[in-house]
């Protein structure tokens, strides 16, 4: 198991070198910068570490696209419809190049990781001055001022992958964060091209995990998300801590109100973390849980390596020893070979776990993987009608699901307002269902006692209860 490899010394001293150059050039020019970030909740974090640098480099955030001086696109390339998109996009940025020949258009992501499509918009669009892959985010200092100096930049460099501690985040949220915890994926599930973009796993030291946080805290942040394609399998600290290990660390750490993880491979979720999850107050009430598919025959062929029952099993441990857990979950349908009585596993699979929210997606082949070349590959039709079937089925559960929450009260982190009708402020309870409720004097970030009287079709309607914040944890569960 490789744990720590960190980028060399020598690396990180160029690429801080560049960056303190950049600032030379940059700063007081009133230059501004503009993100679009596609994709998982990986690249959104990305993205806050690419605007982090050009923060550092004296870059403002821009009022508009129009008015950007750099446009960045971090891309995602896990689903077809992802990667059209960004050919859509790039493409009409020819018009505001045009208008302002200073644009200096950037393209990284997981898209660009894989070269050959890198190259293709490298080729087609002469008007894009930078491409950089997964592997090379910290190199961007040196790459940017390439462009500075008039040349056209292409880096895409095929590597397990490496990390790289201390660079600079601009976050997007000043009560909730996202923390690395683990890098790559080595699972291989047969749809994915993730590991081939991502790299091999690789975990963060404890450490470095535990300062960043307890920065955080410093900083006022009470929600932490601890993000990994697969959490379950970190292994830090020389593969001697496991992910429930950290969790405890994590919990210790004063000022963190509420922490979150994701995502969870069933496959590797022990005992450990279901006892953590009990144990500690800090960890929501509310695991994400892929499950993919309720066949067996098409979770083998996935190379998800477990079994519907298993699964089952496991969904079955968490809620008796978790009181008061929701489950969240990925589903695929229209995976090759997928016939009607697979698909009926999945619906009911779906209605014996009774999910809070399922997203839900149609099978798009990748180029590279293994089900992109089985047979029995799946019509667009076919695919369309059990998608439908599948959010239809998730909308009746949820809905009636929602009913058992009338009563509940908890404690809810304001994430905004909404100001449509009567004044509402709107948040997450721990188990991560999402409550909407007249907003009194409700701060955002603030985390407020609220009573559920009323549900919708994907939320629920609440009453404050307690203003202000408490200096108590209050369950979520119901009266
Ligand atoms: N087609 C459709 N959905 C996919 N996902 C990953 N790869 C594919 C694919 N090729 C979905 C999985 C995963 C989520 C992040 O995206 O459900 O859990
Ligand atoms: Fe993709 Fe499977 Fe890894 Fe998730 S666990 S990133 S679905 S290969």
């Amino acid at each position: 198991m490789r744990s720590t490899v960190l980028v060399s010394a020598t690396e990180l001293a160029e690429t801080k070198n560049a960056s303190l150059r950049l600032r030379d050039e940059i700063a007081g020019r009133g230059l501004k910068y503009h993100i679009e970030s596609y994709g998982c909740q990986m690249n959104d974090h990305d993205s806050e570490k690419l605007a982090g640098m050009l923060h550092e480099f004296g870059y403002e955030q821009a009022e508009s696209k129009k008015t950007a001086d750099i446009f960045l696109f971090n891309t995602c390339c896990v689903r077809e419809h992802a990667e059209l998109r960004v050919f859509g996009n790039v493409g009409a940025l020819k018009k505001l190049k045009d208008e302002n020949p200073g644009l200096i258009v950037v393209i990284c992501g997981c898209m660009m990781q894989q070269k050959d499509v890198a190259e293709k918009l490298y080729k087609r669009f002469p008007y894009v001055d930078l491409i950089f892959g997964t592997h090379d985010l910290h190199r961007f200092p040196v790459l940017l001022e390439g462009v500075f100096r008039g040349d056209r930049q292409f880096s895409v460099r095929e590597m397990d992958g490496e990390i790289t501690e201390g660079l600079p985040v601009l976050r997007g949220s000043t009560f909730s964060a996202s923390v690395n915890i683990i890098y790559g994926c080595n699972n291989y599930c047969t749809y994915c091209i993730v590991p081939y973009v991502r790299g091999r796993e690789r975990s963060r030291a404890s450490e470095s995990i535990v300062k960043e946080i307890q920065e955080l805290a410093d900083a006022g942040y009470k929600e932490i998300t601890m993000l990994g394609q697969n959490v379950n399998s970190y292994a830090g600290d020389e593969g001697k801590l496991d992910f429930p290990g950290l969790l405890y660390k994590v919990n210790d750490i004063n000022g963190i109100r509420r922490v979150r993880f994701m995502t969870s491979h069933p496959k590797d979720l022990s005992d450990g973390l279901i006892q953590a999850m009990a144990e500690l107050p800090k960890v929501c009430k509310h695991i994400h849980l892929p499950v993919q598919s309720g066949s067996d025959a098409i979770l083998t062929a996935m190379n998800r390596r477990y079994t519907r029952a298993e699964y089952l099993n496991l969904v079955d441990a968490l809620k008796s020893r978790v009181p008061g857990i929701e489950l969240t979950t990925d589903m695929i349908v229209g995976f090759p070979g997928e016939t009607d009585a697979d698909f009926a596993d999945t619906l009911s699979l779906m209605k014996q776990v009774n999910y809070a929210a399922a997203y839900t997606f149609k099978y798009s082949p990748r180029r590279g993987t293994k089900a992109s070349q089985m047979l029995d590959q799946i019509s667009k039709e076919v695919k369309e009608q059990r998608l439908k079937a599948l959010n239809d089925l998730q909308a009746s559960l949820q809905k009636k699901n929602n009913q058992k929450f009338l009563g509940l009260r908890g404690e809810v982190l304001v994430e905004g307002y909404d100001n449509r009708g009567e004044p509402m402020a709107f948040g997450k309870f721990s188990n991560f269902k999402m409550v909407y409720f007249p907003r009194g004097a409700c701060t955002v970030g603030g985390l407020y006692e609220v009573e559920v009287n009323d549900t919708q079709n994907n939320s629920l309607i609440g009453r404050l209860i307690a203003t202000g914040e408490g200096d108590t944890h209050v369950e979520t569960k119901s009266k």
